[in-house]
């Protein structure tokens, strides 16, 4: 198994760090759906839709309704904030889409593919298309940080003569190459969640999802996982980021998907973390 044969080059791949365009997407038969879905200007560079949420409420078993006919389109190459109160439903989302959670109802779309209807021994592999970075790191304390990166890889049986080049270089896009061999515990927590982030990019996904990854760092440090995130979506990776963090959104002026109650109140290209108007 190679690490993504059908791509162009990426960030973690072979050869020189040289990012090509991503290839033309061939046409989808849904694709009038899609494009009505995502009717709304989004500022991004592709126009292939990765994640497309259709109508989806989420009730929790005790009756708890945490997402409202949340209607979403996130396009390759997109950087989303999903920004919203405490208990407004980002984390349910965010479970959705790494099929943690199942949608009461209407349809989670990843890469073209209703995450309703896999079967569950499909689920790593659709897992596997994303990377997913949360908030407390989840790092293996007994293990370094090239082992912490490696592991990702050795659970799903990629050769080891692929492993090393590829925890190697992708350990040097994060900019932890000085680091490789300490445990978690003797990093700051913004060299934890940069092995997180590492570890996420090793699988070479097409999407990023961080749920609250500076929730944990003081602002500068925060303002350095932004500056990777950043690089990683210029590399081609879509980025879908829930945070509290204010500053950051609005500095940054990208896409801003806002939660309030488990409903979409605002979805703005530019936004800023609060409501300008
Ligand atoms: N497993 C669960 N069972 C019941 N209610 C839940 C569960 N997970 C989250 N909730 C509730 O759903 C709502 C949305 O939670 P969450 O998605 O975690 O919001 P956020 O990440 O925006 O803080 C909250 O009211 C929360 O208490
Ligand atoms: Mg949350």
């Amino acid at each position: 198994m190679t690490v993504a044969p059908q791509r162009p080059p990426s960030i973690v791949g072979n050869g020189p760090a040289v990012h090509a365009p991503r290839q033309a997407p061939p046409p989808h038969p849904a694709r009038s759906v899609w494009a009505r879905i995502l009717g709304r200007p989004t500022g991004s560079t592709g126009d292939r839709p990765l994640v497309v949420m259709r109508h989806v409420s989420k009730v929790y078993p005790n009756g708890k309704v945490a997402l409202r006919e949340v209607d979403l389109g996130i396009p390759e190459g997109d950087f989303v904030f999903l920004v919203g109160p405490s208990g407004a439903g980002k984390s349910t989302l965010i479970k959705l889409l790494i099929r943690d959670e199942i949608a009461t109802s209407g349809d989670v779309i990843l890469d073209g593919q209703n995450l309703a209807r896999i079967k569950r021994r499909a689920v790593p592999k659709v897992r596997r298309r994303i990377g997913i970075v949360f908030q407390d790191y989840k790092l293996l304390p007994q293990r370094t940080v090239w082992e912490n990166v490696a592991f990702a890889l050795e659970v799903t049986a990629t050769p080891s003569r692929l492993i090393r080049p590829a925890v190697d270089r992708v350990l040097a896009v994060v900019g932890l190459t000085g680091q490789a061999r300490q445990l978690p515990a003797t990093l700051s927590g913004g060299e934890q969640q940069r092995t997180a982030i590492a570890r996420a990019l090793v699988h070479d996904p097409r999407l990023i999802i961080a749920d609250e990854p500076t929730g944990n760092l003081d602002p500068l440090i925060s303002w350095e996982i932004l500056q990777l995130l950043l690089r990683i979506n210029e590399l081609g990776v879509t980025v879908l980021m829930a945070t509290h963090n204010a500053d950051v959104v609005t500095a940054l002026r990208r896409r801003v998907v806002a939660l309030e109650e488990g409903r979409i109140a605002r979805d703005q290209v530019g936004g800023a973390y609060h409501r300008e108007d």
